[in-house]
């Protein structure tokens, strides 16, 4: 059942005409093995794209992006695990991985980002 409404899902997606052709097009998803951009990344590897997802766990993350491959054939879906967003450095390695392996980066989704809390005075408004 799952499946199915997965499967109905893209193709709705396929059928819509501002779908621009993502055939060589790279996405790079942050909590990309995750419930939202599992599913997410798994229509725009259908349609034409790799993928590079990244997590923090390496058992699930490689997992989840092997699964995602399978939407269609040759696709290419690399799974980097031991990458927390809160370290900006183990990020940048994963984007040169990604970049590396798959040879750009062109799109950035994510499920997780680093939020940093402050102060409301210290927030920039604008007046506009
Ligand atoms: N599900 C909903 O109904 C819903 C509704 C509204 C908003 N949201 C929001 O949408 C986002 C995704 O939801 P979801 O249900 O797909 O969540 P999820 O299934 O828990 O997936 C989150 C993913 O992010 C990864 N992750 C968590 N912390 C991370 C970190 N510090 N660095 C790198 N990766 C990290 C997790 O993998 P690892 O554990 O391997 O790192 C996991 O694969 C969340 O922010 C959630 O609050 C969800």
């Amino acid at each position: 059942m799952a499946y199915s409404v997965r499967s109905q899902s893209v193709q709705h997606l396929k059928s819509r005409s501002n779908v621009s052709d993502l055939a060589n097009k790279v996405v790079f998803c942050t909590g990309g093995a995750g419930t939202i951009c599992s599913a997410q990344v798994r229509a725009l590897v259908y349609l034409g794209a790799d993928a590079c997802i990244v997590g923090r766990n390496v058992q699930k993350t490689e997992d989840m992006a092997k699964d995602i491959a399978t939407a269609r054939k040759g696709a290419k879906v690399i799974g980097i695990g031991s990458i927390d967003v809160r370290e900006v450095e183990s990020l940048q390695k994963a984007v040169e991985r990604c970049v590396k392996e798959l040879g750009s980066l062109d799109f950035v989704m994510y499920a997780m980002v680093q939020t940093r809390l402050r102060p409301l005075e210290d927030t920039y408004m604008s007046e506009n």
